[in-house]
């Protein structure tokens, strides 16, 4: 008999059980008007345009010309990629720490994602820790938004235009953060969302595309939403490309535009709390809080999170990690995985292999991943203890009480 794998939780399950003295984003907080947009929607027997109606006033909000509403930023970006006409082997620089979904639509394309290294001290990359990937089969530069803290983005546009490539972004887990008073998924060609149940504009399993671009907007709705597919008077549908039908629901739409009347309220009180919780535990020892850059206005916080210094503590991070969810943080823990050249054990077998599109053509050298080709990224990791229960429930007590916690830990810890 095969034996049984532990699968991953996502959603309301991942949290479930989950015990402590903290907030914790289950059961999410509705707008006040979901039921009565759900409500259209049964009504209207499936005929309403809530998907348009949340498209309209997402871009509206967002200061952006087009919303291409999608089931969850995986299928956000791997649209975007399947629209952007690269050529298999061609080369994407990714951010080395993020979620799985921001890399799989590049996989699909047979891009090949090359991942930087982060800056010291923070979880995402730079200009610096990018230039010396940038090759003549560099099309792309995929920047991620980790925790809500948005990449240095002027000097990573600046140095795109200097190679003439595009500059995208996956900004789920950094809704509505802003950067020099713009908008984190406004500083690039286009932008990722996620709106699935667990992130701060937490709507069911729905996500979306925004970009300024007329071309790009229609092309997204062609390859996106009408699977490639044009009409052929006295025959139907022509699929000249692969297209796919990857729409939002009206009941997700429905949902989203009511989660829209209220996230600006909810991120900032994400952003006041983050702020104290920052200073908090900046005053504790061999503990260092994820920097807030000067450049940050808004810091719309998906989770929390600080880093150990090793010489201060003798216990491991993951150890220090099950002491503090003991003592009452729900959910917290260490966050390793995030470092995709070591936990992508599949590309690193394709790489090794050769299999297509590692093969030379279309390949024009060798690639290997691991999580030593990230040495800053892995050290900082392996100090990293993060909770995603941080949320806009948070009040100054909670941030005060979470501190108190990474405290006693830390003091029960100290060599
Ligand atoms: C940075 C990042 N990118 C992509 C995704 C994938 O988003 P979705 O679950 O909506 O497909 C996530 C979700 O965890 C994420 O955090």
């Amino acid at each position: 008999m095969a034996t049984r794998i532990e699968r991953a939780k996502y959603g309301a399950e991942a949290t479930a059980g989950l015990s402590g003295t903290l907030p914790n984003p289950y059961p999410r907080t509705m707008g006040p008007n979901c039921m009565k947009y759900l409500q259209e929607v049964v009504d209207s027997g499936l005929t309403s345009d809530m998907v348009t109606r949340f498209e309209q006033a997402f871009a509206r909000e967002m200061g952006v010309k087009h919303c291409i509403a999608t089931p969850g930023c995986n299928p956000a970006l791997t649209v975007l990629a399947a629209a952007f006409g690269f050529e298999p082997g061609d080369e994407i620089i990714v951010s080395p720490v993020t979620d799985y979904g921001t890399v799989l639509g590049l996989l699909k394309e047979n891009f090949i994602p090359v991942f930087p290294d982060t800056t010291p001290g923070t979880i995402n990359f730079s200009a610096e820790t990018i230039r010396p990937c940038i090759t003549d089969r560099t099309r792309a530069i995929l920047a991620v938004h980790m925790t809500g803290l948005v990449c240095d983005m002027d000097p990573i546009n600046d140095l795109a235009k200097k190679h003439g490539l595009i500059v995208y972004e996956d900004v789920c887990q950094a809704v509505f953060s802003e950067y020099k008073g713009r908008l984190a998924g406004s500083l690039g060609l286009a932008a990722g969302f996620s709106f699935d149940t667990e992130k701060t504009m937490g709507s069911d399993v729905g996500g979306c595309v925004l970009t300024d671009d007329d071309p790009l907007e229609e092309r997204l709705r062609f390859i996106g939403h009408s699977r490639g597919a044009q009409m052929q008077p006295n025959f139907g549908r022509l699929h000249t490309v692969p297209g796919y039908a990857l729409r939002m629901t009206q009941s997700t739409a429905a949902i989203s535009l009511a989660q829209l009347e209220i996230i600006r309220s909810n991120v900032a009180q994400r952003d006041r709390m983050i702020r104290l919780l920052t200073r908090l535990l900046a005053d504790i020892p061999g503990v260092t809080p994820l920097p807030i850059p000067d450049y940050q206005n808004v810091y719309s916080s998906w989770m929390a999170g600080f880093t150990l210094d090793p010489k201060a503590f003798r216990c491991s991070s993951d150890v220090f990690a099950q002491q503090l969810a003991r003592a009452g943080i729900p959910g917290v823990g260490t966050g390793r995985y995030y470092l995709l050249p070591a936990s992508l054990t599949f590309l690193q077998d394709k790489a090794r292999n050769r299999t297509y599109p590692f093969s030379m053509p279309p390949a024009s050298h060798a690639y290997a991943y691991s999580a030593e080709a990230c040495p800053t990224a892995k050290a900082f990791l392996e100090t990293f203890i993060r909770w995603t229960t941080f949320c806009e429930k948070y009040e100054p007590e909670h941030c005060e009480r979470a501190a108190d916690l990474v405290r006693q830990v830390s003091d029960q810890n100290r060599v």
